[in-house]
């Protein structure tokens, strides 16, 4: 980094605008296999905090695969340069005084340690959206997994590259047993009941 960038200041804290909020900002970090359920909890959880007036945000896989990160492919390095902007990305808007949900595979521990570390203690909350890699096969929505079966997609999570289970999740949340509403119930309680919302 050049010597002659220099940090300014900012003329709102982000104390200030959580104040303002009536709530805590902090990334609740959905990780887990393709079609474990990332999209659809976040999403819908995050409709929920919407409508109890609460400053939400969801950065999802694709759509910042599409702008911010379309020059990413999947290959170890790239998925370590994915996770880590979208890390510098989150932390923008937890300054901004937001929750961000963000779905992303994140297979591997390192890169979301990486992410927890770039933002105070009680600004990332790991949200473990588990369920068996037989049941997101069968779930398939995007079809993904037929194609992996298939070898038209390499390095495909689950399937042909690794995926690393947190170890000390905040969270977790069993999309296989629960429905998409149950989970939005479940991660309304944990946030009440730490006083973050
Ligand atoms: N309890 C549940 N929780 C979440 N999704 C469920 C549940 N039961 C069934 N589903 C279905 O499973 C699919 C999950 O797909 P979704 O796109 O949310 O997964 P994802 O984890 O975001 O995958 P990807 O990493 O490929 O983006 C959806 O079609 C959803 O309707
Ligand atoms: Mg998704």
């Amino acid at each position: 980094m050049s010597s002659n960038i220099v940090w300014h200041e900012a003329s709102i804290t982000k104390t200030e605008r959580r104040t303002q909020n009536k709530h805590h900002s902090f990334i609740l970090w959905f990780t887990g296999l393709s079609a474990s359920g990332k999209s659809s909890v976040a999403n819908a959880f995050a409709r929920t905090l919407f409508e109890r007036g609460n400053q939400a945000f969801v950065l999802d896989g694709d759509n910042v695969r599409h702008g911010l990160n379309n020059d990413l492919g999947f290959d170890e390095v790239s998925r370590k340069e994915n996770i880590r902007r979208i890390g510098e990305v989150s932390k923008l808007f937890v300054e901004s005084g937001q929750i961000v949900l963000t779905a992303f595979i994140s297979p591997y521990r390192q890169d979301r340690q990486v992410v927890r570390q770039l933002v105070e203690e009680g600004e990332f909350l790991e949200v473990y959206v588990k369920c068996s890699v037989e049941t997101c096969e069968q779930r398939d929505p995007k079809g993904l997994y037929k194609k992996a079966r298939n070898a038209e997609i390499a390095n495909f999570t689950g399937i042909s590259a690794p995926y690393e289970e947190p170890e000390h999740p905040e969270f977790i949340l069993d999309t296989e047993r629960y429905s998409i509403e149950d989970c939005v119930e479940q991660l309304t309680s944990f946030l009440t009941d730490k006083g973050y919302i």
